[in-house]
C-alpha cells in the first residue's frame, strides 16, 4: 500500500482541525538479513530499512498537550501534558509509544512541545518488521521538528530504544531503532552492536532484490511466569555469561565467547543453555561473514549463510515456528534464490529472502500459493523491497 500525504492531510484536518502548519514526517519499518538475537548479546546485526513505512502529520500546540491519533484506530484520540509527568497507559495499548517517546526527550534534557498528531501506516503492526521502532522514531522526528531541533540520529535511535523499555515494556535490543533512525538508502547496514559502528554495505538491485513473506502468524508466547520468550532467551545468554565468567574474568558478553569455548563447554554447561550460546556466537560469526560476502558480490555465499541462520534459530535458539520454516524451505524451492530464513523476534512473523532479480516474480508467486493451500491455508502478503532510507522530515 502507497501512503499518500495529501490524503493523510484531510484526514488530520478531519479529526483535528484545519488550518496552521502541519508537517509530514515519516519512518520506515525494517527487515533484518541476518544477525539474529545478537544485538543484546553485543554481537553483529544486518538490517535494512524496507518500503513500507509509518508517517505522522503534526502540528505544533501552544498548550504543553499532545492529542495523539491513529489511521489504524478511528475515533481515538490520546491525550497527554508534556508538563507533570506523562503517565502510561495500561500494557499492550499503543499510546505508551508516543508517551514513552515524551518521556524518553524530555528525561533526556530536548526541548519538548505539544502537538497534535496524525499516525498512518503501511507496515502491519505485530508483523516483525519493527512497526513499533518505526512509531517510535517517527514520533521522535515530530516532536523535534516542531520544536525545530535536531538529534544526531544515533542519539534518537537510544532514546527511542529507552522508550520501547520503559513504556512499552519490551526489553528489546537496538537493532530497530538504529536502522530505523540511520539507514541509507540502496544499503544494508553492517552494525557493531558492541562499537556502536555502522558500516553501510550496497545492495546492488540489479544483481540482489530482497522479498518479505509474512506468515500473518504471531505466537504470543508469554508464559504463566509473565515472562516473554524474548527476556527468557535474554536471561539464558545471561547465564551463559556467567558461566563463561568462571574461566576469563573478561568476558562481559557472548560476543567475547568463541567457537572453541562453545566446543569444551559441551557436557558440562547446561544443555539448553549451551545451544543458546552456540546460536549467539555462531550468528556473530556468521553475520560477519555475510557481510564481507556481500562485499565481494558472492550472493551464493551470503544466502548459504542466511539459510544456516535459520537452522540454528530453528534448532538451537529455538523461536521459529511451522509456518517460518514451511515457507523459508518454500522459498528454498524457487531457482534463483540465494537464501531464505525468518527474520526479527521469531514465534511468528516474517520471512526474508534475497533472490536474483529475474526470481522475484516467481518466488513471490510460489510463497503466496504454497502456503495458501497448505494446511495453514492462510494468505500470506508477501513482497519485494528496496532498501530505503532512515526516519525523516518529508514536507
Ligand atoms: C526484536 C528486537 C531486536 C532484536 C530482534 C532479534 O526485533 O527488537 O532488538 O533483538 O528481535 O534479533
Amino acid at each position: 500500500m502507497q501512503l499518500d500525504n495529501s490524503v493523510l492531510r484531510q484526514q488530520f484536518a478531519q479529526v483535528f482541525s484545519p488550518g496552521g502548519r502541519v508537517r509530514i514526517v515519516r519512518a520506515p519499518g525494517r527487515v533484518n538479513l541476518i544477525g539474529e538475537h545478537t544485538d543484546y548479546n553485543d554481537g553483529f546485526v544486518f538490517p535494512m530499512a524496507i518500503e513500507p513505512e509509518v508517517r505522522i502529520a503534526c502540528r505544533l500546540r501552544e498548550d504543553g498537550l499532545v492529542r495523539f491519533s491513529s489511521t489504524m484506530f478511528p475515533g481515538e484520540i490520546t491525550e497527554f501534558s508534556i508538563e507533570g509527568d506523562i503517565d502510561k497507559a495500561p500494557l499492550g495499548h499503543w499510546s505508551n509509544y508516543p508517551r514513552g517517546v515524551a518521556a524518553s526527550l524530555r528525561n533526556s534534557g530536548l526541548p519538548l512541545v505539544g502537538m497534535d498528531a496524525l499516525l498512518t501506516n503501511s507496515l502491519p503492526g505485530g508483523g516483525g518488521l519493527s512497526s513499533s521502532a518505526a512509531v517510535e522514531v517517527a514520533t521522535a522526528q515530530a516532536f523535534l521538528t516542531l520544536a525545530g531541533h535536531n538529534v544526531e540520529p544515533m542519539r534518537l535511535a537510544l532514546l527511542c530504544q529507552k522508550a520501547e523499555h520503559e513504556y512499552a515494556g519490551v526489553p528489546c535490543g537496538i537493532m530497530d531503532q538504529m536502522i530505523v533512525a540511520t539507514a541509507r538508502v540502496g544499503h544494508a547496514m553492517l552494525f557493531d552492536c558492541r562499537a556502536f559502528l555502522r558500516k553501510p554495505i550496497p545492495l546492488p538491485s540489479e544483481d540482489v532484490r530482497v522479498v518479505i513473506a509474512n506468515t500473518m502468524v504471531r505466537h504470543d508466547l508469554t508464559g504463566a511466569d509473565g515472562k516473554s520468550e524474548y527476556a527468557k532467551r535474554r536471561e539464558q545468554c545471561q547465564a551463559g555469561v556467567q558461566y563463561f565468567r568462571q574461566f576469563n574474568p573478561d568476558i562481559k558478553s557472548l560476543r567475547d565467547v568463541s567457537i572453541e569455548m562453545i566446543e569444551q563447554a559441551t557436557g558440562k554447561l547446561d544443555e539448553l543453555i549451551l545451544r543458546r550460546c552456540r546460536h549467539v556466537v555462531s550468528e556473530t560469526a556468521r553475520c560477519q561473514e555475510a557481510a564481507d560476502q556481500l562485499v565481494a558480490r558472492n550472493f551464493e555465499q551470503f544466502g548459504k549463510l542466511m539459510c544456516q541462520s535459520h537452522v540454528s534459530l530453528r534448532d538451537d535458539y529455538q523461536v521459529s515456528c511451522e509456518e517460518l520454516d514451511f515457507m523459508a524451505e518454500q522459498a528454498m524451492q524457487v531457482s534463483g534464490v540465494y537464501g531464505a530464513r525468518m527474520t526479527g523476534g521469531g514465534f511468528g512473523g516474517c520471512i526474508v529472502a534475497v533472490c536474483k532479480p529475474s526470481a522475484v516474480d516467481a518466488l513471490i508467486d510460489h510463497l503466496k500459493t504454497t502456503y495458501k493451500n497448505s494446511k495453514y491455508g492462510i494468505d500470506p502478503v508477501v513482497f519485494s523491497t528496496s532498501a530505503t532510507g532512515g526516519a525523516g522530515l518529508m514536507e
